[in-house]
């Protein structure tokens, strides 16, 4: 059904996806995650692919299954670092980049190598953490003008304030804001209402939806941009 001359096609085009949470190493059995299922970046990788993208899937942990289709190509990392090495390494050849990953900010600062033991007469572990990289602002730095850069904004309070700060201090051309407070959670939801942000224009509300049905929608944005 889907060819070259359909309306919002990506065939052609490449796009780098990230979904997931990432994971920083405590100890040899420890680390610090997050609650991302990864459903939201998996959808749009679907949705990408389905309209005839080749697609790049940089997947941290996930409580979804790994999508399989024949133009997905799927690279597993575990750490910010490793997200922030493949990215960098396939962002020069993508068309498209989409964070829709979960990101640590803060990681330990160091990494035990063996397992942290606790003392009887211990009440208090403190552990030291240093920030990440923020792999969305590093690689938009470098980016292209005829690339685009997807990012998500999570927010619990003042979701468009927040939201547009990071569309500009990110360098994105788009930046997707979502609720993650309270009932309206989109962790782990198959639902995500989402507002659009874009530089130069207001923000546009979506109503509230299926993960994949957001995924088709912002797909759609994208082919009409990318032309
Ligand atoms: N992001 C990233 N690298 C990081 C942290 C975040 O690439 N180290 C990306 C996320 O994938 C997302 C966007 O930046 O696309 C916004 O992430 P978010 O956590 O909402 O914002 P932060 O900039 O990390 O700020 P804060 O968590 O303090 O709100
Ligand atoms: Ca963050």
């Amino acid at each position: 059904i889907i060819n070259g001359s359909t309306r919002g096609s990506l065939r052609g085009k490449k796009v780098l996806i990230t979904a997931g949470g990432t994971r920083e190493a405590i100890d040899p059995v420890r680390f610090i995650g997050n609650r991302s299922s990864g459903k939201m970046g998996i959808a749009i990788a679907k949705a990408a692919a389905d309209v005839g993208a080749t697609v790049e899937l940089v997947l941290g942990q996930i409580s979804v299954p790994q999508p399989v289709h024949p133009r997905i190509s799927i690279y597993r990392v575990e750490s910010t670092e490793e997200m922030q090495t493949k990215v960098t390494e396939l962002f020069p050849s993508a068309d498209i980049l989409i964070m829709a990953a979960a990101v640590a900010d803060f990681r330990p600062a160091q990494v035990a190598n063996q397992k942290i033991k606790k003392q009887d007469d211990q009440e208090q572990l403190e552990l030291q953490l240093v920030k990440t990289t923020d792999i969305l602002k590093t690689v938009a730095e470098k980016k292209r003008a005829e690339q685009l850069v997807v990012g998500f904004a999570a927010e619990t309070a003042d979701l468009i304030q927040n939201a547009n700060k990071k569309l500009r201090s990110k360098n994105a051309d788009i930046i997707i804001a979502n609720s993650v407070a309270g009932d309206n959670g989109a962790f782990g939801s198959d639902l995500n209402q989402v507002t659009i942000l874009q530089l130069g224009t207001e923000p546009v509300q979506w109503s509230k939806m299926k993960k994949i049905e957001v995924a088709i929608k912002l797909i759609q944005l994208l082919a009409t941009k990318m032309k």
